[in-house]
C-alpha cells in the first residue's frame, strides 16, 4: 500500500496532487510531498485524503522538481509527523516509501549510537538517515543509494530528493515503481495510470534496480553497475471516468455486464483460448489455489470448479497462511494465484514460495503490468478493467468467470468434449442487475443493525461470505457467515427476534436441508431473507422476511448472479449510513505489506 509519486518538470506540486489523486486507492490515512525550489526542499504534509493536502500547499518559486505520497499507515499513527515525505537529520535528502523496512529498529538503534535524531514513528525515517550517514562517508549520492538499499531489509519503492542535486533518485525491492519520460519531464510512479496523459511508453523497473533521473535522462543500476531497461508502451483503457454514477464502487458493479463480455471475446481468440498449449499437465497430480480476501472467496468456488470440470483434487488457500500450512508443493503441482492487483504482498509471497518448489504457476489477475502477471508461468488475464473503489465487485466477478474458462480449458485438454466458453456464455446471455429499487428499500432495513448472519451451503456458503465481506467492509455492520448445517451447533443461540438470517440457498441439491435451516433460525425469531433463484409458492414466500430473487443459470458461474444483488445492497447500506462505499475506513485497495 501507499502510493508514491515524482516529478520532474514545471509546476510539480500541480502533477504531484493528480498523480496522488490516482493512487490514493492505495491507502489514504495523510499526504505530502516535497518540492525542491532553488535551493532548498519545502514540505508540505496533511493528515487524511488528498484533499486535505491541496489546502496546505502554498506557492513555490522557481520548483521543478518533486515528490509525494499517500499513506497507508503501517508503523506510526496516520498523522502529519509520520506522513512522508520523511527527511535526513540535515535536511538535505527528503524520502517517500512504499513498502516496510523490516530490520529499521536494528538499523534506528545504530543510527541513534551515532548521534543521529528520530522525529517520526516511522520506519521510513530510518532510510533519510542511512542515505545521510552514508554520504557523509564518500560524498557521493548514487553510492549513498547503493549502501543504503543493502543496509535495508524488506520491501520499498523509494522516491528521494537531494537538496543540491537537480534530479531524483529511486529504488525499488518488491514494491511497485514504474518510471516515464516526456521530453525534458520524468515522472516515477507506484502505478502507471499516473502516465496518462503525461507519456506514451513507460520503464518497468524490476526487483533491485535503483537509479537516477535528471531533466531528459535516466540512469539505471543494478547490482552490476549501469545497465538498460526497455520501455513498453502504456496501453490503459478508459479507467477514471465515474459517467453519470456518484462513486466507482456502484459504476464498477455496473462494469460488470461488459467485463463479461470482455472475457468471452479474449478467450475465444484462438491464442488466448489455448494458453496452455504448451504446458505438459500429465504429472499434475495437485491444484491450489491461492490467494486474499475477496480473491480467496474466488479461489473457494475456482477450485469447486475445477474439480467438477477436471475431476482433480483442488484446494483453496488464504495467502498468508500457505506459507505457514503443511503445503505439498513440487513439479507436479499447479499453484493458481488468483488477484485483482496482481501486487498484494501475500499472494506474491506464496508465489515465490510455489516457484521455489518448482510447481507450475497460474496467474488470474486483472492488472496486466502487475508482478503476478508478469512473473507466472502462464497469465489468464481477467479483462475487468481498472477497478478503483477498494470494496472488489466487478473483479471478483470477472475472477470467477476466468477460473470457470480456465477450468473448461484444462478440462478440455484432457479429454472433456465441452466447450470452456459455454458456462460464461450462457452466464453473459442471462446476466441482469435486478431490482434496484428493491435493493435499495432492503438496504434501509439492514442499516440499522449491528450483527447480520449469513448462511448457505457448498458454493452457498462462499457467496455468502463474500457478500459478508462486502458488507462489513463498506458499512461497518458486522456480518457473520456461517455453513448453514451449523447453525444447530452453536450460533442459534445468538439468534433472537431482532436477527436478520440472509439464507443463500441457489443449489438444488440441497435446496430442502437449506431451507430447514432457515426455518430453524425462524422458530427462534429470526427474520429470515432468502436469496434463492427457484420459483416459491406466493404461500412458502410468505414465510419469509424477505425474497431476493436472481435468475437460475444451471452451472456454478450461478454465484455471480448471487453475488451482484448483495454488491448493490452493500452499496446502498454504505450511502444510506453517510460512508464512503469507494475509501472504507482504514483499508486501500492494493495491499503490498504483509
Ligand atoms: C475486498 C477486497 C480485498 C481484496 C484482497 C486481495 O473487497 O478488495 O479483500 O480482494 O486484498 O487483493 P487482490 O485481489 O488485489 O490480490
Amino acid at each position: 500500500m501507499c502510493g508514491i509519486v515524482g516529478f520532474i518538470g514545471k509546476n510539480p506540486e500541480h502533477v504531484l496532487l493528480n498523480g496522488l489523486k490516482r493512487l490514493e486507492y492505495r491507502g489514504y490515512d495523510s499526504a505530502g510531498i516535497a518540492v525542491k525550489s532553488t535551493d532548498k526542499i519545502e514540505l508540505f504534509k496533511a493528515k487524511g485524503e488528498i484533499k486535505n493536502l491541496e489546502k496546505v500547499i502554498l506557492p513555490i518559486a522557481n520548483a521543478d522538481i518533486g515528490i509525494g505520497h499517500t499513506r497507508w499507515a503501517t508503523h506510526g499513527k496516520p498523522d502529519e509527523i509520520n506522513a512522508h515525505p520523511h527527511v535526513s537529520g540535515d535536511k538535505t535528502w527528503a524520502v517517500v516509501h512504499n513498502g516496510i523496512i523490516e530490520n529499521y529498529t536494528e538499523l534506528k538503534t545504530k543510527l541513534m549510537g551515532f548521534g543521529y535524531g528520530f522525529y517520526s514513528e516511522t520506519d521510513t525515517e530510518t532510510v533519510a538517515k542511512l542515505l545521510e550517514y552514508y554520504f557523509a562517508k564518500d560524498g557521493d549520492e548514487i553510492s549513498a543509494v547503493s549502501k543504503t538499499i543493502s543496509a535495508i531489509k524488506g520491501s520499498y519503492a523509494l522516491g528521494i530528493l537531494k537538496k543540491d542535486k537537480d534530479g531524483i533518485f529511486f529504488a525499488k525491492n518488491k514494491s511497485p515503481l514504474f518510471i516515464a519520460k516526456a521530453g525534458e519531464e520524468i515522472m516515477l510512479a507506484s502505478d502507471i495510470i499516473c502516465f496518462k496523459g503525461f507519456a506514451e511508453e513507460y520503464y518497468p523497473l524490476t526487483d533491485g534496480i535503483f537509479g537516477y533521473a535528471s531533466r531528459g535522462n535516466i540512469v539505471f543500476y543494478d547490482k552490476l553497475g549501469e545497465t538498460k531497461i526497455a520501455p513498453v508502451a502504456l496501453d490503459l483503457g478508459e479507467y477514471d471516468n465515474l459517467n453519470t454514477y456518484k462513486h466507482f464502487m456502484i459504476k464498477e458493479i455496473f462494469d460488470t455486464k461488459t467485463a463479461l463480455k470482455n472475457i468471452i471475446e479474449y478467450y475465444s481468440e484462438k491464442t488466448n483460448y489455448d494458453k496452455l498449449k504448451d504446458f505438459d499437465f500429465s504429472g499434475i497430480t495437485r491444484v491450489k489455489f491461492v490467494g486474499c480476501g475477496t480473491a480467496y472467496h474466488a479461489c473457494l468456488l475456482g477450485a469447486d470448479m475445477f474439480c467438477e470440470k477436471t475431476g482433480i483434487e483442488a484446494t483453496a488457500y488464504v495467502a498468508s497462511e500457505f506459507r505457514y500450512q503443511k503445503v505439498k508443493l513440487g513439479s507436479d503441482t499447479m499453484v493458481v494465484l488468483v488477484s485483482q492487483s496482481g501486487e498484494t504482498a501475500d499472494t506474491l509471497a506464496a508465489f515465490e514460495l510455489a516457484k521455489e518448489s518448482g510447481a507450475y504457476t497460474i496467474a488470474i489477475v486483472n492488472v496486466e503490468y502487475s508482478t503476478l502477471a508478469k512473473r507466472a508461468d502462464a497469465y489468464f488475464p481477467i479483462k475487468a478493467g481498472v477497478e478503483i473503489a477498494v470494496a472488489s465487485t466487478k473483479a471478483f466477478s470477472a475472477q470467477l468467470s476466468v477460473l470457470n474458462v480456465f477450468a473448461g480449458i484444462f478440462a478440455k485438454k484432457i479429454g472433456s468434449e465441452t466447450d470452456p466458453l459455454s458456462d460464461l456464455i450462457k452466464l453473459y446471455e442471462t446476466f441482469d442487475y435486478g431490482n434496484l429499487n428493491d435493493f435499495k428499500l432492503l438496504a434501509d432495513v439492514l442499516r440499522y443493525n449491528d450483527n447480520l448472519f449469513m448462511i448457505g451451503r457448498g458454493n452457498d456458503y462462499y457467496v455468502a461470505q463474500e457478500a459478508s465481506l462486502k458488507i462489513k467492509e463498506t458499512s461497518y455492520i458486522n456480518s457473520n457467515t456461517y455453513y448453514a448445517g451449523e447453525l444447530k451447533h452453536g450460533f442459534l443461540a445468538l439468534i433472537d427476534e431482532q436477527t436478520y438470517v440472509i439464507t443463500f440457498a441457489t443449489d438444488k441439491n440441497v435446496l430442502s436441508k437449506t431451507l430447514c435451516n432457515a426455518e430453524e433460525a425462524k422458530a427462534r425469531g429470526g427474520k429470515v431473507i432468502l436469496c434463492t433463484c427457484f420459483d416459491l409458492s406466493p404461500s412458502d414466500a410468505e414465510n419469509f422476511y424477505y425474497v431476493v430473487r436472481v435468475k437460475e443459470l444451471g452451472n456454478s458461474l450461478q454465484a455471480v448472479l448471487n453475488i451482484v444483488p448483495w454488491q448493490i445492497i452493500a452499496y446502498y447500506i454504505s450511502i444510506n449510513k453517510g460512508l464512503n462505499p469507494d475509501k472504507p475506513r482504514n483499508l486501500a485497495k492494493s495491499v503490498t505489506v504483509e
